[in-house]
């Protein structure tokens, strides 16, 4: 994981690396600027002498001027690192969403990956510019202080090694108590965003069901959850702040004690009790900033892992070494195809699917809920691999292609599927950036969609909201035929993508089909039988199996099945009058 993260610094290596340089330089200034003090009374103030304060009051200035410069170098530097390596991470995320194939997609939820391309990345950004700044500084300043301390006076030094060590103790206990808690806090985190992302999401429908106040006590349990739990952490955190105040003035009072008894005894100057005292308070914050690395690190270990899983999730599916790149025709076989969501876990959608389509065929494909139709064409254009036998698209293996070279030839209508933000146009080219004006027009003349985008005010500049939230359901469908026809396949697939369209457009689109793209072939899914009717042939799949094969009037008369669905969607339902 911590290999994973590391390999995106990539460019920003230097500053990664000059930062913690910066810092300890800074440390180093604010070390000697006691040392500079216990001069200027001593052999200045205590002396008598003006020029030993004038020169050791200059040092101790371009001491200071100098470690500001390296404070804000160090913090320039770290902030550029750690959002650089923020800006990295997240490429590198994106870059591997868009090569996920379906099944990659099924393992992460998207309210998942939201979570991991924000909140996540930047925990570890956060922590990533403390590790830099703070990690050396805080172990430098606690040795360096310790030593100085030690050199000046190793009686009194010890008082510190005391205080350190109860300070110590008390913060391990309470690290240790609420890395737990913040652990369980940022899984929350992902139970709140998931609540967000499909409640807001499905607004719609939450307003449909007037289901509001189930959702709004859904997500007040969300966020209430993680407040309980950060609130249990703070309290527990909380302790750090009156200990380590014990701590300091505990010592500092020892301390001055000791010390006086130390200078009326000579065995100790008052400028060396002065930087003591700078001391203790260096010794002590540098172990509460460790504290609070350990702390950011945990929180952001649970951050990181989630993150390397995104990055180092293997695509798949991948391009063959020699890819075919030109799909011949628009036949297709099922070879002894069987197919598993989850392969080896012996659940089959799908089984032993064996038939040939003819280039140009109208093929129907009917069955139950459930039956597996969406499963047996998704493998068409290899949204997902099969798990045993295999699918030929114009004679070749669909693996052998590669996949562009596939997915340009055989357009889908998925189920459920979307249209994008943006100009009707813009979204017809998403089937081909290179369309004409005229193309996207003819597409939408073939899908029905011309009648309506005509009558729009600004036609086919209108602009589509995200999700195409602004078009009726039957117009949303007729656009996703458009655009899947705008790329002109050879094979076009429709998953009951026409649902929603009233039955006689629906035939027209059909009729349209028949006469301007008859080199295409068709397959269409859908739950009435007069969709599929008039198609070459029509396949009956039941439970993930080819029950029957064959034109209307064959299965009519060997089907069963296929008679009764015919009867019961013909007789006296309005789809009647179309077939006569
Ligand atoms: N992404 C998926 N991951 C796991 N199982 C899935 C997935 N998609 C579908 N299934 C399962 O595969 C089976 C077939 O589903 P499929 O969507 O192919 O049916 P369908 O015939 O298209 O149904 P419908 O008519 O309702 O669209 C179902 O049991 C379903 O639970
Ligand atoms: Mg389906």
């Amino acid at each position: 994981m911590i290999k994973t993260i590391l390999s995106n610094v990539k460019q920003y290596t230097f500053p990664s690396l000059i930062t913690p340089v910066f810092m300890i330089g800074e440390v180093i200034m604010e070390m000697l600027i006691p040392i500079m003090m216990a001069n200027i009374i001593d052999k200045g103030i205590s002396a008598g002498s003006i020029s030993s304060v004038v020169s050791y009051g200059l040092g101790m200035i371009a001491m200071g001027a100098l470690g500001l410069f390296f404070g804000v170098m160090g913090a320039v530097c770290g902030a550029r690192a750690s959002t650089g390596l923020a800006c990295n991470l997240r490429d590198a995320m994106y870059l591997n969403i868009q090569k996920f194939s379906f099944s990659n997609i099924d393992k992460f939820s998207t309210a998942g990956l939201v979570t991991r391309m924000t909140t996540d990345v930047t925990n570890v950004q956060v922590a990533y510019q403390m590790i830099l700044r703070i990690s050396f500084r805080a172990p430098v300043t606690l040795i360096t202080a310790l030593f100085m301390s030690f050199s000046i006076s190793s009686r009194l030094a010890s008082i510190f090694l005391v205080a350190v060590l109860v300070l110590a103790v008390v913060l391990v206990i309470i690290m240790s108590t609420t890395m737990g808690l913040f652990q369980k806090g940022m899984r929350m985190y992902d139970d709140l965003n998931e609540e967000v992302e499909e409640d807001v999401t499905a607004i719609r429908t939450v307003k449909a069901f007037v289901r509001e106040n189930y959702v709004i006590e859904a997500f007040r349990n969300a966020a209430d959850n993680i407040r309980d739990v950060f609130v249990k952490a703070e309290i527990r955190m909380a302790f750090n702040g009156p200990v380590m105040m014990i701590c300091v003035y505990g010592s500092m009072l020892t301390l001055s004690w000791m010390g006086a008894n130390m200078i009326i005894s000579d065995e100790l100057t008052t400028g060396q009790l002065t930087s003591l005292f700078s001391y203790v308070m260096s010794i002590l914050m540098s172990l509460m900033m460790l504290s609070m690395i350990f702390v950011m690190l945990t929180m952001s270990m649970a951050s990181g892992r989630r993150i390397a899983e995104v990055i180092n999730e293997k695509p798949s599916m991948k391009d063959p070494e020699t890819p075919v790149t030109e799909v011949k025709d628009g036949s297709v076989d099922f070879c002894d195809v069987s197919f598993s969501y989850r392969k080896g876990s012996g659940n089959n959608v799908l089984s032993d699917v064996n038939f040939h389509v003819n280039s140009g065929e109208t093929i129907g494909i009917i069955g139950p809920t459930g039956s597996s139709k969406s499963s047996l064409v998704s493998l068409i254009s290899r949204l997902y691999d099969v798990t045993e036998g295999k699918v030929m698209v114009g004679g070749v293996d669909v693996r052998d292609y590669s996949m562009e070279a596939l997915r340009s030839k055989v357009s889908v209508v998925l189920q459920n599927n979307v249209l994008f933000s943006g100009s009707i146009y813009e979204n017809l080219r998403w089937g081909n950036p290179d369309a004409t004006d005229e193309e996207c027009r003819e597409a939408c003349r073939i899908a029905c969609a011309d009648e309506f985008v005509e009558r729009m005010p600004e036609g086919y500049d209108s602009i589509i909201e995200q999700g195409g939230t602004n078009v009726s359901g039957g117009q949303r469908q007729r656009l996703c035929i458009a655009r899947a026809l705008v790329g002109k396949p050879a094979i076009l697939i429709l998953d009951d993508s026409t649902s929603a369209v009233d039955t006689a457009t629906d035939s027209r689109i059909r009729k349209a089909f028949k006469e301007r793209i008859p080199g295409t072939t068709k397959f269409i899914i859908a739950q009435r039988i007069t969709s599929v009717m008039d198609s070459d042939r029509i396949i009956v799949l039941d439970d993930g199996r080819v029950a029957e094969f064959g034109t209307h009037d064959e299965l009519m008369e060997r089907s069963e099945a296929y008679r009764e669905i015919y009867e019961s969607q013909t007789s006296g339902s309005g789809d009647f009058d179309e077939f006569g």
